[in-house]
């Protein structure tokens, strides 16, 4: 198969319960909330919806129970123009996700189980080895079983397909040099990327040093998200921080990094240089952050369009 402009999103969908109160409860504590939304979200799902928002050619490969949140799965792909690899596991049910979201920042908490998407495993990347690769970018996170994101980044890289690992949620034990050498991008966020090279990071220059310790252990590029900071690119060629673009009054945070990633993804398949690509995701994730909900917030192309075009105007871009 000839190598397009694809991109395969190797993840989780989940069903988002998300609750906004003034705060977090306490154990043992019942406090009144504020609102309630029930909507798609799950990280491999969202950056699959981020980047056909904005023109990519996308697939999700994943599993989903047989139930009613699979039927909202497959409506929000629909919608959004992903194709769809997903299995379905009547075994297991669709995963769901409980979002706490702080009204006064709009920041959040997350539990999620990940459930039929939980089992994905080895034969679901043999099953789909051709689909990635004929892909231009293949991307994954760490909601699915490692092992899962391991072969999947493996027969990406044997194909050399631009493989991009969003290190979300931190994993529990560090990750192994040999999977870090499979990513020519790593995009953890701050809190990840302490966890992954045991360095705080809360500034660029921190980020910075963490990036390196990335490349060390064997990474091609590290892209280190820093929230209203916006974002660290830092390889042995490079080391740039690209600034956050705002788009308005920050609602809620929930899939800021999956617009982020989705906006990378698409900015690499259409062959733009990784600084480009990284502003891209910087105005997904600028205009997302501004509407509620993850799945449901992510722009259209026009929008991020727009607004790359007014940073540019207004020289926050060159
Ligand atoms: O990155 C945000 C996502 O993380 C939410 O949609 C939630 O489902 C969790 O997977």
């Amino acid at each position: 198969m000839s190598k397009n402009q694809n991109i395969t999103v190797l993840g989780v969908f989940v069903a988002d319960t998300t609750y906004r109160a003034d705060r977090s409860p306490r154990m043992g504590e019942t406090i009144l909330g504020n609102s309630f939304a029930l909507g798609p979200g799950g990280k491999g799902s969202n950056q699959a919806v981020a980047a056909a928002r904005i023109g990519g050619d996308v697939t999700i490969l994943t599993q989903l129970g047989d139930d009613a949140f699979a039927g909202m799965a497959e409506r929000t792909w629909l919608e959004a123009g992903v194709k769809s690899a997903a299995r379905r596991n009547p075994a297991n049910y669709t995963g769901a996700a409980y979002i706490f979201v702080e009204e006064s920042s709009g920041d959040n908490a997350i539990i999620i189980c990940p459930g039929a998407a939980g089992d994905i495993g080895i034969d679901d990347i043999e099953a789909n080895a051709g689909l990635i690769r004929s892909s231009k970018v293949f991307v994954t996170q760490l909601e699915q079983p490692l092992v899962a994101a391991e072969r999947g980044l493996q027969t990406a890289r044997e194909a050399g397909v631009i493989t991009i690992l969003n290190p979300a949620p931190a994993p529990k034990q560090p990750l192994d040099e040999s999977i870090l050498a499979l990513c020519d991008f790593i995009t953890p966020n701050e809190t990840e990327a302490q966890e992954l090279t045991g360095l705080p990071v809360e500034t660029v220059d921190d980020a910075r040093l963490a990036a390196n310790r990335l490349l060390e252990l064997g990474v091609g590029a590290a892209i280190i998200t820093l929230g209203g900071q916006g974002a660290l690119l830092h390889s042995s060629e490079m080391s740039v921080h690209v600034p956050a673009l705002s788009a308005g009054k920050v609602v809620e945070t929930t899939g800021a990094g999956d617009a982020f990633n989705g906006g990378l993804a698409v900015g690499l398949a259409r062959g733009l240089a990784p600084i480009d690509a990284v502003k891209l995701g910087c105005a997904t994730a600028g205009i997302s952050v501004t509407r509620p909900g993850a799945a449901a917030s992510m722009p259209s192309q026009s929008e991020v369009e727009a607004l790359l075009a007014s940073a540019i105007k207004e020289k926050d871009y060159e």
